[in-house]
């Protein structure tokens, strides 16, 4: 039997997993690390620390698994995208990492608008400049901290610093690379005119793969180091989103993925770029050759909620532990019993500012229309349906742009709530389907690993041979009908308050 490992390199821990390559999870490793925040707004992780947490749960799952080493077959790596590594020319790191939630560049956002003017960026890039982007993240280096700008010889997103770590390779590949704002997205290579504009010169950068390719090969010291055989190719993986697209069968046209964890993202492949002229949502390419994606970033999706039962249910959160159960299922419950609309109460889920469609750092949460006969049960069901609501406003615009989404898989914790399942069926108008086993992120990197290591032919076989669903909520068109009011004046309530969002944080 032959194995793959995927390593992803998340924001809290990274994750790597053992899988057969029929997808089963062999033995599975998490090791944390910190997020730095020396100021209000800024994020930084030490490139190093990703490293011995790769090193560490490379050895965990070989060891706890026993397998024969020798059948492992390749490497897939995934990761948190958009972050700035910088590297000297001996390849050592020179500052720790600015990552995808830092929020220092606003500056930097608005120095790309003005050189190389916005619907430039977007025709090129497909984004609009992004603070979480790591175009701006390198002109603040340059601009603050001139001296480290000096001595970079090497710009690496975060996980393919581990690649670097296990082959001695500087090399990236489209689908985290689109993240970066450098490429020109349609033609899936970097852009000289966006690079010519800014002043980066290419040469910092890596070579650009395919997610599939075989990027390198494990080098002598880093099998030393892992336990990992000498020599097994290393793939080219994806950004964490565009391997979870793997990892759930998001592989063609028509189908997307929606994750309801703290943030939301929701992932749509289509035949050719479908950019928002606007901007509300990214245009990336996917892991997919030859496809690209639209993708949604929802800022504060089970944040809201966990908001709530944090401040809300206190009681019930106690008596769930006690009876080894989630508060989640008992909040479930309480939302089912009130009608669509929640009596006429609308939340919208901005308590982390918003990213799609509107990307906005100065917006906040909002209840809507509460009244004394509103209760807590009213006001939970109006925080699902406010996130609800905010995924299907992406979804329009996907829609707008031609990605014909007919199907959606649900995972992250979201997607075990029955309510929130068919919410979203309903507000969709398509079916909804969540995973037997979600692996996301690690299973799409070692799929990946398998394709580079021709253990299946395409993207598309590894994804239809291993990712199974289970049919969760079909859409009840009278339901969709009751929501769909409430849903128009959703929309409207953004933008009337637009302004005072701004007059609030002024205070
Ligand atoms: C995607 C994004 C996040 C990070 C961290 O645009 O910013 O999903 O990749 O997970």
């Amino acid at each position: 039997m032959k194995y793959l490992i995927g390593i992803d390199v998340g924001t809290s821990g990274t994750k790597t997993v053992l899988f057969d390559i029929y997808g089963k999870v062999t033995a599975s490793e998490t090791v944390e690390y910190p997020l730095y925040q020396p100021k209000n707004g800024w994020a930084e992780q030490e490139p190093e620390d990703w490293w011995n947490a790769s090193v560490e749960g490379i050895k965990a799952v070989i060891d706890r698994s026993g397998c024969d080493k020798s059948e492992i077959a390749g490497v897939g790596l995934s990761g948190q995208m958009h972050g700035l590594v910088m590297l000297d020319k001996n390849g050592c790191v020179l500052r720790r990492s600015i990552i995808w939630c830092d929020q220092r560049t606003h500056e930097e956002c608005d120095d790309i608008d003005n050189i190389v003017g916005r619907d430039k960026v977007i025709e090129i890039t497909a984004n609009p400049p992004m603070t979480g982007f790591t175009a701006s993240k390198i002109l603040w280096v340059k601009k603050h901290e001139p001296e480290i700008y000096e001595k970079c010889a090497h710009i690496l997103l975060p996980k393919d610093y581990i690649r670097f770590r296990l082959t001695g390779e500087y090399a990236t590949e489209v689908s985290d690379a689109s993240g970066m704002q450098l490429m020109d997205v349609a033609k899936r290579q970097w852009s000289r005119e966006i690079l010519s504009l800014l002043d980066i010169d290419i040469s910092l950068l890596a070579e650009m793969y395919e997610s599939p390719d075989v990027t390198g090969n494990v080098s002598k010291s880093a099998s030393e180091l892992t336990g990992l055989p000498e020599g097994i190719p290393v793939a080219g993986g994806a950004g964490d989103n565009a391997a979870a697209a793997i990892g759930t069968g998001i592989v063609r046209s028509g189908s997307a993925f929606n994750t309801l964890g703290s943030s939301a993202v929701i992932y749509a492949v289509t035949d050719r770029l479908n950019a928002d002229k606007k901007g509300r949502v990214h245009g990336l390419c996917a892991s997919v050759p030859g496809k690209w994606t639209l993708m949604s970033c929802t800022q504060g999706a089970g944040i809201s909620l966990k908001w709530f039962a944090n401040n809300f249910f206190l009681q019930e959160k106690e008596e769930a532990k006690k009876r080894n159960t989630s508060i989640y299922n008992i909040i479930d419950k309480k939302a089912s019993d009130v009608p669509i609309g929640s009596e006429k109460l609308l939340f919208l889920p901005y308590l982390m500012g918003e990213r799609s469609p509107h990307p906005d750092a100065f917006c906040r949460g909002v209840f809507f229309g509460l009244s004394a006969i509103h209760n807590r049960e009213h006001l939970v069901r109006a925080v699902m349906e406010g996130v609800a609501f905010s995924q299907r406003e992406c979804m329009d615009v996907f829609r707008e742009n031609g990605a014909g989404v007919d199907s959606i898989t649900l995972c992250g914790g979201g997607s075990r709530s029955p309510v929130w399942r068919q919410m979203l069926a309903d507000l969709y108008s398509c079916p909804v389907s969540v995973l037997e086993s979600d692996e996301g992120g690690a299973l799409g990197a070692a799929l990946l690993a398998g394709v580079g290591a021709k253990i299946y032919s395409s993207v598309e076989e590894a994804a239809d041979s291993v990712v199974k669903k289970i049919p969760a909520a079909e859409p009840i068109a009278e339901n969709t009908e009751r929501y769909e009011p409430y849903y128009e004046l959703y929309k409207k309530l953004y933008l009337s308050l637009k302004e005072n969002f701004v007059e609030l944080y002024d205070i």
